[in-house]
């Protein structure tokens, strides 16, 4: 399969400084990309290249199989965009500002009305007042207009900044029927990691305008799965953790009347009777597992070179 979206050593460079800085990822179809990164991480810069809004320092990108920089107009026709808030009129319904774009893009823009309104749930509220609209609502009305020229690919810059809880499930569902039931490959960014878990196929960390981690969220998960820890309250700690190593080789740390241990589920009963046999007395066993918003920080404090899963 070819991919939707390739970016390929991409650097941006303002002044001396190098904000995006040879960052390389694929997009294949119906695949939803979260680009993760903290403010000022080069996200915005990197949408903004895609998306023709501004220059490439170095590199390229190809959309649909045509380049960014040599064939713009056959490359940005595959393209929908939401980058900053969506340009609505607030004086006029949803449905007179999706009409009002449709007539830009012609004939087969207007006739997707009604469907890029059914795709973003708002049959109800379409013929109200924008200035009546939630944030969530417009962040929708302004998704609903980059669908109507039936875009390959929808890139969305922080589309979730200042939606309420009820407002990010929202557009995840949303989001996740445009890539499963249309096919379309979506780009997210967020500052926010743990807000993209459920949305995304594929994690993209950008620090500092470099691709740290480049990974599925299944690996995301496993990654999280291999930091689990399992905690032994316990009398004799020190002893205990000096029984495991030898028995079993696990690292142990003690923590106060307590071990930690790098330890599957599955293995519990077996230390459990085994520590039990040496006389130790367990008082509780807690699994500690490190969230997902932990791991983000993690990562982003040991940046290392990105590693790549194509
Ligand atoms: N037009 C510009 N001129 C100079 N520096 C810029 C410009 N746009 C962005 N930057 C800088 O590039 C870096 C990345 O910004 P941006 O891509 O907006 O980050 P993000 O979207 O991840 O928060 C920031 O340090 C920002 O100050
Ligand atoms: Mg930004």
């Amino acid at each position: 399969m070819k991919p939707v979206l390739t970016v390929s050593n991409l650097t941006k460079i303002y002044g001396n400084r190098k904000v995006v800085n040879n960052v390389s990822f694929s997009l294949f179809e119906g695949q939803i990309f979260g680009f993760v990164g903290p403010n000022g991480a080069g996200k915005s810069t990197t949408i903004r290249m895609i998306t023709g809004l501004t220059p490439i320092t170095n590199g390229s990108i190809r959309i649909c199989g045509y380049s960014v920089t040599r064939n713009f107009t056959h490359a940005i026709s595959n393209v929908g965009a939401v980058v900053e808030m969506p340009q609505l009129y607030s004086y006029l319904s949803g449905l007179k500002n999706l009409k009002l774009f449709a007539s830009f893009y012609g004939k087969t823009a207007q006739r997707r009305i009604n469907d890029v309104v059914k795709l973003v749930g708002m049959e109800n509220r379409i013929k109200d007042k924008v200035s009546t609209y939630s944030l969530g609502m417009k962040q929708r009305l302004g998704i609903a207009q980059a669908l109507l020229n039936k875009p390959k690919l929808l890139i969305l810059d922080e589309p979730t900044n200042g939606l309420d809880p009820n407002g990010i499930v929202e557009m995840r569902n949303i989001l996740r029927a445009l890539a499963n039931k249309e096919k379309i490959s979506i780009i997210i960014s967020s500052h926010n990691l743990a807000e993209l878990e459920h949305t995304c196929d594929v994690i993209g960390l950008i620090n500092n305008g470099k691709l740290i981690e480049y990974q599925t969220m299944e690996q995301i998960n496993k990654m999280i799965e291999s930091r689990q820890r399992i905690q032994f309250m316990c009398n004799y700690p020190n002893y205990a953790a000096m029984l495991v190593k030898k028995k079993y080789g696990l690292p142990s740390k003690v923590i106060g009347n307590s071990i930690l241990l790098p330890l599957k589920e599955a293995n519990i009963a077996s230390v459990v009777s085994y520590l039990t046999f040496k006389k130790i007395k367990i008082y509780s066993i807690k699994k500690i597992q490190k969230s997902l918003e932990e791991l983000y920080f993690e990562l982003l404090n040991n940046s290392r070179p990105s590693s790549s899963i194509l």
